[in-house]
């Protein structure tokens, strides 16, 4: 496992709302290189797959609605502690809590919209990733 990557999606509110270059800017301009990129679309047996954790949590429904309405940007991205900080670079999943300069705090409206995705744990970047991209299109 490599455990220097994690992955994200620009949520399909960013990308209606055309914050694509601002969010990837900020994110290189944080040190982040991208080593695999897709703009795609989850169907609804994708986003269900994807979010299987939180089958039973009480917004799942309206989480796979949303996250399958429009297309994604899905991505890899590298540096030293990259699960870490890129969390820390995204904000809280509430962007009411999200600190001032975060992609959250900058770029997401509400907890159900919040523009951005990033990895947990080293574990979940991998399988993540895998979800989106076969090995030969991450470099
Ligand atoms: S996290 O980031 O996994 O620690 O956050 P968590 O609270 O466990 O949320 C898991 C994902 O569900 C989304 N979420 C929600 N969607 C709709 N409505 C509500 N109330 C809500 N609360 C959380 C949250 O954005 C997480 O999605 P990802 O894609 O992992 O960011």
């Amino acid at each position: 496992m490599v455990t220097n990557r994690t992955f994200t999606m620009l949520k399909p509110d960013a990308v209606e709302k055309g914050h694509i270059g601002a969010i990837l800017e900020k994110i290189t301009a944080s040190g982040f290189r991208i080593v695999a990129m897709k703009l795609t679309q989850m169907t609804k047996t994708d986003a269900e797959e994807f979010y299987a954790i939180h089958n039973e949590r009480p917004f799942f429904g309206e989480l796979v609605e949303y996250m399958t309405r429009g297309p994604i940007v899905a991505a890899v991205l590298e540096k030293d502690n990259a699960v870490e900080d890129f969390r820390t670079l995204i904000g809280a999943t509430n962007p009411a809590d999200a600190a001032e300069g975060t992609i959250r705090n900058m770029f997401a409206d509400s907890i159900s919209e919040n523009a951005i995705h990033g990895s947990d744990s080293d574990e979940n970047a991998a399988i993540e990733s895998a979800f989106h991209f076969a090995g030969r299109d991450m470099f």
